[in-house]
């Protein structure tokens, strides 16, 4: 009698031990799930892009206004020397365009679509940037007229182009 009371309050207790551990281990899981959604969703407000643009481009603005409509915190800074600029960040030749952006050690360049800079600071993909050569038409910051085929390539230091994305 007794012998069997004491085993059920022993049961009862490893009950109990069980749904405590169960209520911390999913109290936990919820912490974790939390921090990690908030890590992905805040990238593009802790961190500012700096476009170097020249004063007069009005694409450029309009490349501006684009990434602020996509969450982005831009700090814009007029530059009379962007060739300077794109030859220090690594453009590949021939690949270059109208403006020259940093963020999180990556360069942009050109008349990337947020969405392509959203996805490679996900990714974190060993590159140095992303390029849209030229301006063409009917990418952002270059709406209005015609809307051409265009191509968003990543490159690496040594100059290498991939493409990555075919508007
Ligand atoms: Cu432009
Ligand atoms: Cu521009």
């Amino acid at each position: 009698m007794a012998a069997s009371k004491i085993k059920q309050s022993k049961q009862i207790e490893n009950i109990l031990r069980y749904s405590l551990f169960s209520a911390f281990g999913f109290l936990l899981l919820t912490i974790i799930i939390t921090q990690f959604n908030q890590s992905g969703q805040s990238f593009a407000e802790d961190s500012v892009i700096t476009v170097y643009k020249s004063p007069t481009c009005g694409c450029c603005k309009n490349w501006i206004t684009h990434l602020e409509e996509n969450g982005f915190k831009v700090k814009a800074i007029d530059s009379s020397n962007l060739s300077q600029i794109k030859s220090q960040a690594g453009i590949p030749s021939g690949a270059g365009s109208c403006h020259t952006a940093f963020i999180d050690n990556y360069v942009i360049e050109g008349h990337v679509p947020a969405n392509d800079i959203k996805k490679l600071l996900t990714e974190k993909r060993a590159v140095a940037g992303l390029t849209v050569p030229g301006m063409p038409m009917g990418s952002p910051g270059m709406e209005g007229g015609r809307v051409d085929r265009y191509s968003v390539y990543e490159f690496d230091k040594q100059g290498q182009l991939n493409e990555v994305n075919r508007y």
